[in-house]
């Protein structure tokens, strides 16, 4: 017997009368047949009902009565990322999440060219969305074995102290490929993602082999749900936005106290005694 109860959860009655929060799988936002034939309906059983709901059963067994108990899943992904040693609750968190993403960023019939300011930062960042296709396809192609591709807003203007930063050097406020090995996704660098391509094998031998680029290429051409994409952009710019008031905010009152700080040590000094310091 279950309930839903919150997003990406539900509550568990126990044949013992206990209740526990465990997380639910979440089907995709369209039919498993729904993209054929770019994706066929039994690589969606495969991958989703089976694939992600290992993971989504694995998690929740694996958190029952620990600290990461109660927690949302992203707060476990970065808890138990636990600074680039994870902990085992990691790749099924982390999985699932990256799952239910990767859906949600395809859809039948999509595909073609993003617009707006999506398009407008690939273009700047990229210098053409031709070339930013090339950069997304090659870097799948170059991930040497299981993991993740990766569209990302870069805004961390804040140190980040969850993991190493891989490209320090990249200017804030702006768009990135990115490659992650395994499990592993962008939040713990601090980025926010905004389109992610599943490329472990199970997404797509049944339908390709091992025609890796040509699956990458074929969603990126049919089945990106670019409005999608671009929600998130919208998203991520209004974090970072608000990420860097709380900054100045914080930058303002320190230097606010620092001040107030120098006039108390001022004022001890006018209201010091001369003659009693030179007795001193
Ligand atoms: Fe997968």
């Amino acid at each position: 017997m279950s309930m839903v109860f919150a997003t990406g959860k539900y509550l568990k009655i126990t044949h013992r009368s206990s209740i526990v929060a465990q997380f639910e799988l979440k089907p995709p936002p369209y039919p498993l047949v729904a993209l054929e034939p770019h994706l066929s309906r039994q690589t969606l059983e495969h991958h989703w009902g089976k694939h992600q709901k290992g993971y989504v059963e694995n998690l929740n067994q694996q958190i029952l009565g620990t600290e990461l108990d109660g927690m949302g899943l992203e707060d476990i992904i970065l808890a138990s990322y636990n600074k680039g040693d994870p902990l085992p609750a990691f790749n099924n968190a982390a999985q699932i999440w990256n799952h239910e993403f990767f859906w949600e960023s395809m859809k039948p019939g999509g595909g073609g060219k993003p617009s707006g300011d999506l398009l407008h930062l690939i273009e700047r960042d990229f210098g053409s969305f031709k070339d930013f296709l090339r950069e997304f396809v090659d870097t799948a192609s170059a991930h040497c074995g299981s993991g993740w591709v990766w569209i990302t807003y870069k805004a961390n203007k804040l140190n980040v102290d969850n993991a190493v930063n891989p490209r320090p050097s990249e200017n804030d406020y702006k768009i990135v490929v990115a490659r992650t090995p395994n499990a592993v996704n962008p939040l713990v660098w601090d980025y926010s993602p905004l389109l992610t391509i599943d490329v472990w094998e199970h997404a797509y031998y049944l339908d390709y082999e091992n025609r890796r680029a040509k699956y990458v290429s074929t969603i990126m051409e049919k089945l990106v749900a670019w409005d999608v994409v671009s929600s998130r952009l919208e998203v991520a710019k209004s974090r970072a936005a608000e990420r860097a008031r709380e900054e100045e905010e914080r930058k303002r009152r320190e230097e606010e106290f620092e001040s107030e700080e120098e006039i108390d040590e001022s004022e001890m000094f006018l209201n010091s005694d001369p003659e009693e310091s030179e007795a001193e």
